[in-house]
């Protein structure tokens, strides 16, 4: 297959930052996806429908003109988030998630949860109301091998998160291992996961080819080809609680390329392009349209995008380098190519720039 067409697709896990990084970011996404979950890991992190409302404020005056991509809203979860909180999160019609970062696991995550059941009231008021809870499922605990830090998550707090609120929508963000795979598939019909472009296409050896490579470092941390191997199993399998999440994750170039880098992939700028990649690698590519532009929406109860795009089987280079602000970005094959370019057709998509 060298050409196809699919719906419109959504990105379900996005990094969008803010200030001039998120005007750098904002497009590279808006040419792609009609919508994206937006998270909320910004410093402050966004805790309030105040401050979401604010954010979403400021992505929409980021967008190109005539632009109409739709920003869908996270909280940020604390231990001091109420149950207020979330009844003004559903009632606003923006705030469509709350993200749970156990604290100190990634990324701006300083504010995150120590303890997740202190938030059990938020948590039953989340499952009372149909608001799902979106999980940075990795123990923080560092005597546990970073490798190994998702299949503890899973087997210990996952397991009661679910056992002891079953109403609870969960989507188990950017999963890397067999475990999750098999967890997901063995969880309830409430249970879903995103997996990102990076971790269907690479393994860890990609962190030290030749070398140390700083813009392969992300969290999760990539994992062992079985695991890979796991994933792109799950996709070829078209299973409807699997979709798109890219965690695309900008970082300035040279905060990823010093002493104690951050962790994070640029993938945006050829998202649907890396993941057709992946689907092709596993001769799968009539599962693309599924997993990138129905799952997610089937499950968060929102429409199916009615625009449409395609993506022609044809080289495209990647430029070394993007602007960011003031800063440069580097992108995820920077440098090299993809093997797909992507067309939007005519008539314009509804929500596509
Ligand atoms: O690699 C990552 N980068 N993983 C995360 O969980 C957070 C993200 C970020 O915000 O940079
Ligand atoms: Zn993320």
């Amino acid at each position: 297959m060298d050409y196809l067409t699919l719906a419109t697709p959504d990105d379900w896990h996005l990094h969008l930052r803010d200030g001039d990084a998120l005007a750098a970011v904002l497009p590279d996404t808006a040419r792609q996806f009609a919508r994206a979950i937006v998270m909320p890991n910004l410093k402050p992190p966004v805790t309030t429908v105040q401050a979401a409302s604010e954010y979403r404020a400021r992505i929409l005056a980021a967008r190109p003109p005539g632009c109409a991509f739709e920003p869908l809203m996270t909280l940020y979860l604390t231990e001091r988030t109420t149950p207020q909180t979330i009844s003004q999160a559903r009632e606003s019609g923006f705030v469509h998630a709350l993200k749970y970062y156990p604290a100190g696991a990634t990324t701006n995550s300083e504010f995150g949860v120590a303890d997740i059941w202190r938030c059990l009231p938020s948590l039953e008021a989340m499952a009372e109301l149909g608001l799902p809870l979106l999980v940075h499922g990795e123990v923080t605990d560092p005597a546990v091998d970073v490798f190994d830090r998702e299949r503890v998550f899973l087997e210990g707090t996952a397991t009661r998160l679910l056992e002891r609120l079953p109403a609870l929508k969960v989507v188990l963000e950017h999963i890397t291992t067999r475990e999750a795979v098999a967890f997901v598939r063995r969880g309830p019909p409430t249970l879903a996961a995103t997996i990102t472009a990076h971790h269907l296409l690479l393994n860890r050896n990609a962190l030290f080819q030749g070398g140390l490579r700083p813009h392969h470092y992300c969290l999760p941390v990539l994992k062992r080809e079985a695991h890979r191997q796991a994933l792109l199993e799950a996709i070829a399998s078209g299973g409807s609680r699997f979709f798109l999440g890219t965690d695309s994750a900008p970082h300035a170039r040279h905060t990823k390329e010093t002493d104690c880098g951050c962790a994070g992939a640029y993938t945006a700028h050829t998202a649907l392009e890396l993941y057709a990649e992946a689907f092709d690698e596993v001769g799968a590519l009539a599962r693309l349209e599924g997993f990138a532009s129905w799952h997610g929406a089937d499950f968060y109860g929102l429409p199916r995008n009615s625009g449409r795009v395609a993506l022609r089987r044809q080289a495209v280079e990647v430029p070394a380098l993007l602007d960011y602000g003031a800063d440069a970005l580097v992108p995820l094959r920077a440098g090299g190519k993809v093997a797909w370019r992507l067309e939007t057709t005519a008539p314009a998509a509804p929500g596509g720039c």
